[in-house]
């Protein structure tokens, strides 16, 4: 490694913060020994907080319905071939519950972005949920709402939210997104999201189109300077019927350089090894852990709707049983080291 990214893993080490220009410098000249360096301060800071726990939350994606039309996503509205299903609210209790034998204390109920005079439904969802499972941390990923929508879900129990602020720059963002969506918005529905007392979850894809590493630096200090609970990136993936659909895939190296990063920058940040990580490599969750991720998120959705969630193309996991890839997940996590730990595992304020 050069003297320079040297001198900026040392700082970024002592003081978990960089200028703008020290991020993009840090990722432009990394190389093997920058990403092993950081890769290992990364997994000793994770150790003293977490120890070797890796958290699971069950994700259970209740329906594909959706009024966006992200460039990137496969079930933007605009991709005709998709075929949309939204589960009843039975399904959902019913996935959570066999989530619950299997020893699941957090659900994370993920969709495409639903009209605004859902609200009723959802709260009763919530509701529902908190009272069956009292002791379960209720995890919200449902897109762009009103400050009012993210409060009735609060009131109605809703503990953690993810919405991945996918590019802190207003530019990159147009060329992601159709016009009628906008980067204020997206900060906007964050800010009101801490602010109604979510955990919160913020992030972005890996080698999106047009990316760049003055882009990822952006992103880099957004998230230093929002804190966020959690944070999720994982590699772009090009889908078929998607207007990117030529585009290249995002690296898994990269990825997990900036888990390292996000890590060393916010030790006690809740930061999954994403399945997109998974698909991109056989190996590609172990590496995120490796590199200072410290939760996964496996599916609990029914089997027989999995593959017509298809953000990206090849996703991992849409024919196993839950209690599938929890024993997957449990041998894969033991030969590396480390334990999965079913807990609630809410954000630790303190180290
Ligand atoms: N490749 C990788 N990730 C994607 N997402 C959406 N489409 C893709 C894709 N083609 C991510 C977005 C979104 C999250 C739910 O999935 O970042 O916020
Ligand atoms: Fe699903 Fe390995 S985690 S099969």
């Amino acid at each position: 490694m050069n003297e320079e990214v040297k001198k900026l893993a040392d700082r970024l080490i002592a003081e978990h913060s960089l200028t703008e220009e020290g991020y993009e410098q840090l990722i432009r000249e990394r190389d093997e020994e920058a990403a092993a360096c950081l890769a290992e301060a990364a997994v000793n800071v994770r150790r003293r907080i977490y120890g070797n726990k890796v958290y699971v939350r069950g994700l259970i994606e209740i329906g594909n319905i959706c009024k966006n039309d992200c460039l990137y996503c496969g079930i933007r509205r605009s991709n005709r071939n998709c075929e949309r299903y939204r589960l009843t609210g039975d399904e959902i209790v019913s996935c959570a519950e066999e989530g619950y034998r299997l020893g699941f204390r957090t659900f994370v109920l993920q969709g495409g972005e639903l009209p605004a005079d859902t609200d009723e439904i959802l709260c009763a969802l919530v509701r529902r949920l908190k009272e069956a499972h009292p002791d379960c941390a209720v995890t919200l990923s449902l897109g762009e709402r009103s400050r009012e929508s993210y409060q009735k879900l609060r009131e109605a129990g809703a503990d953690r939210y993810l919405l991945r602020h996918e590019t802190a720059d207003p530019e990159h963002y147009k060329m992601l997104h159709p016009t009628e969506m906008s980067f204020e918005n997206r900060m906007r529905c964050l800010r009101d999201l801490k602010d109604l007392g979510y955990q919160t979850g913020c992030g972005f894809m890996v080698g999106s189109p047009y990316q760049t590493p003055a882009h990822l630096a952006k992103d880099l200090k957004f998230i230093e300077t929002f804190r966020p609970e959690m944070c999720g990136i994982g590699p772009f993936i090009p889908h078929h019927e998607t207007p990117f659909a030529k585009e290249p895939a995002g690296s898994v190296e990269l990825t997990c350089y900036l888990l390292s990063i996000i890590r060393l920058m916010l030790p006690n940040v809740l930061l999954p090894a994403t399945t997109a990580l998974g698909t991109m490599h056989q190996r590609g969750r172990e590496l995120g852990i490796l590199s200072g991720a410290n939760v996964l998120m496996p599916n609990l959705s029914p089997v027989s709707v999995r593959k017509q969630y298809e953000l990206y193309d090849n996703k991992i996991c849409t024919g196993e049983e839950s209690a599938q890839c929890i024993r997957c997940l449990e041998s894969r996590i033991n030969a590396i080291g480390y334990e999965l730990s079913m807990e609630r595992g809410d954000f630790r304020k303190e180290a």
